[in-house]
């Protein structure tokens, strides 16, 4: 068989241990296997652009961050059905028995697009999908995505060093995390570092209830703010300066923003052991000429039950906006 791996959108601690897991799986199972890397995600892949890859290309790889094939934001695959056609007949000519995919919702749908194509045209090639992305929102009612964790683990240790200056100064930070339209990062993040509150993308703020939050503490504060928050750590600061003002306050306010520190750095365990037990379950689900789908498991060894990539890439199972009422009310059972 002739396979091909792509790790697309942002990168994601978990998509090494992924690619390393596919190209291990396939040539320990069937020796004479040719697995290639597809260099630079999506725009590689309209570009050809893949290496073969061997063991030794994917040694020592499992818990690093970033991807090791490379990806690059390629916004135009979205609409542009000439490029989504020309992927899906190269891919075919090609020879490729399956592509191994691990991404976020972007190349979700990408894939559901192209697939359908393969499918509609009779084409021999077929894509097995690992949500991989920072921010949880790929068909994440499901599971989580890989790198989501390992998110969360650089997050609690940046909050946790916020922690000693807020502490020492009694200061309020605002401190702005990654995770796109989705507050699943920020959320979670909030809820293991002890936040005082975080800033969901679509929340209506009341300040006047956060400035006698903060008045009701005199002590040191963290409010985390969502990536898709439409107000900037500035905006913020001010509208709480200005209460401030009004009431007498002295509290100083600082803003930090932890966003490319969130997505980079070593994987987290669980992320490393769910890639690698992705990237394994679907090799081997390959050999047996499974056909396309979207994989996902929520803990190593848990059978994933591929779903097709059509549902997986439909909005109303990703939940993207928001977060569940039921961890609202844990978030903040916690505070
Ligand atoms: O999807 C991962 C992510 O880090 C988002 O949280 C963020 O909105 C985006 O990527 C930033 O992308 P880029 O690095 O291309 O600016």
């Amino acid at each position: 068989m002739k396979f091909g791996i792509l790790t697309g959108g942002g990168d994601s601690p978990g998509m090494n241990a992924f690619v390393r897991a596919v190209v291990r799986t396939a040539l320990n199972t069937e020796p004479q296997t040719s697995v290639w890397g597809v260099y630079d995600g999506w725009k590689g892949l309209a570009e050809n652009n893949y290496r073969k890859l061997n063991k030794l290309s994917v040694a020592g790889l499992s818990s690093t961050g970033g991807t090791v094939l490379g990806t690059m934001r390629f916004p135009e695959l979205a609409h542009n059905s000439e490029i989504q056609e020309r992927i899906a007949t190269d891919l075919h000519n090609h020879g490729f028995d399956y592509i191994f995919i691990c991404g976020g919702n972007g190349s979700l749908k990408a894939s559901a697009v192209i697939e359908s194509i393969l499918r509609e045209r009779n084409r021999r090639t077929r894509i097995m999908f690992a949500p991989g992305s920072i921010d949880n929102d790929v068909c994440n009612v499901y599971g989580s995505s890989l790198g989501f964790y390992s998110a969360i683990d650089k997050s609690l240790e940046m909050l946790e060093w916020i922690r000693d200056t807020a502490s020492s100064h009694r200061r309020v930070y605002l401190i702005r995390s990654m995770g796109r339209q989705s507050s699943y990062l920020a959320a979670f993040a909030g809820i293991v570092t002890g936040a005082e509150h975080v800033i969901r993308p679509n929340e209506e703020v009341d300040y006047e209830e956060m400035t006698e939050m903060i008045a009701g503490r005199n002590r040191d504060t963290r409010i985390i703010i969502s990536e898709a928050f439409p107000q900037s750590l500035n905006e913020v600061k001010l509208e709480l300066e200005l209460r401030f003002r009004a009431r007498g306050i002295k509290s100083e306010i600082r803003t930090v923003d932890m966003s490319y520190f969130q997505r980079g750095g070593k994987a987290a365990v669980t992320d490393i052991l769910r890639a690698s037990w992705l990237g394994y379950r679907m090799v081997r689900d390959a050999f047996e000429e499974v056909s396309s789908g979207f994989y996902t498991a929520f803990y190593t060894g848990h059978s994933p039950k591929p779903l097709p990539l059509d549902f997986a890439a439909n909005a109303d199972v990703t939940n993207h906006d928001d977060i569940p009422e039921y961890l609202l009310d844990f978030m903040s059972a916690l505070r």
